[in-house]
């Protein structure tokens, strides 16, 4: 049976707790806030060490772990590895080492792909990590054999919402760069397997045309973490007790303050956000 850290029987009130390698992960974040409003959220983003998605399995590992062991002092329920690369690559250590549910975000669009899939060809978007890892690939080719999975890394699209670049000419031409080989592959639905593509989702949708179902790991990850602590009977509902949410950064947290809002959206005000280190 999965446990809290820390707060014997009264689980429910513990936080949800969040880490990416930056500020992607707030994309999930957004989401389980939106379904979630009464849960206390914990973020991590590891600005220090951000991106990820061309570092090696051993340095991404080694950083999830640090990432994970750091939450674990804040009075945590579940884990959420809100980053495509950090899941693809260490979920499965991660969920070995805490007696409380780990969840990453490809599992859960996985699901949502087997469900909304008509002809099972399949476009994936994610870092050279993530496509390098196969773990879109084997998940959905495992349950679905006669799927078609066409994975693509898109290097420079993290990077260009990082700069604010989403309205920019530069982001409707990667995204022709990158998906104009897609259009012949006839996909149905097209995953965006990384943090930062829920934020050019309305660019690859309209570049992709209205035949294509777009899915984000964000959305699909939050639905997933909903429905797993109603389930398990950790899910907050008491009105006004959460609605919180503490921000750690591992470098630059102006930047993240002023910046967050692309991701978050607004409504939120000032950030608490605070500078710490996650190295053991
Ligand atoms: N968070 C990463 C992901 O979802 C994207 C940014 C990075 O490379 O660190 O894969």
């Amino acid at each position: 049976m999965f446990q809290a850290v820390g707060i014997g029987s009264k689980i429910a009130k513990a936080s949800i707790a969040i880490f990416d390698s930056g500020m992607g992960g707030l994309t999930v974040l957004r989401e389980v806030v939106n379904l979630m409003p009464e849960e206390r959220v914990v973020y991590l983003g590891d600005t220090a060490r951000a991106p990820y998605g061309s570092k090696s399995r051993e340095a991404v590992l080694r950083y999830s772990i640090e990432n994970a062991e750091f939450l674990v002092g804040h009075q945590i329920k579940l884990l959420i590895v809100a980053c495509n690369t950090a899941s693809a690559i260490a979920l499965e250590h991660l969920q070995g080492l805490f007696p409380f549910p780990v969840v990453g975000v490809i599992e859960p669009a996985i699901e949502r792909v087997l469900r909304e899939t008509k002809r099972q060809r399949i476009g994936v978007l994610a870092t050279r990590a993530t496509v390098a890892s196969n773990a879109y690939q084997q998940g959905i080719c495992s349950r679905l054999p006669e799927a078609m999975v066409k994975a693509i890394s898109c290097p420079l699209l993290a990077p260009i919402v990082e700069e604010g670049l989403v309205g920019h000419p530069v982001a409707d031409l990667m995204i022709e760069s990158y998906l104009g080989g897609m259009r012949d592959e006839q996909v149905d639905i097209l995953l965006l397997g990384c943090t930062h593509y829920p934020l050019l989702k309305e660019k690859i949708a309209a570049f992709v045309g209205e035949d294509v179902v777009v899915i984000d790991s964000a959305e699909s990850c939050a639905t997933h973490v909903n429905k797993l602590l109603v389930e398990l009977g950790m899910r907050e509902l008491s009105d006004g007790i959460g609605m919180g949410a503490k921000f750690f950064v591992t470098d630059a947290p102006d930047h993240f303050r002023e910046h967050a809002s692309e991701y978050l959206g607004d409504g939120w005000g000032e950030l608490d956000v605070e500078l710490v280190s996650t190295k053991a």
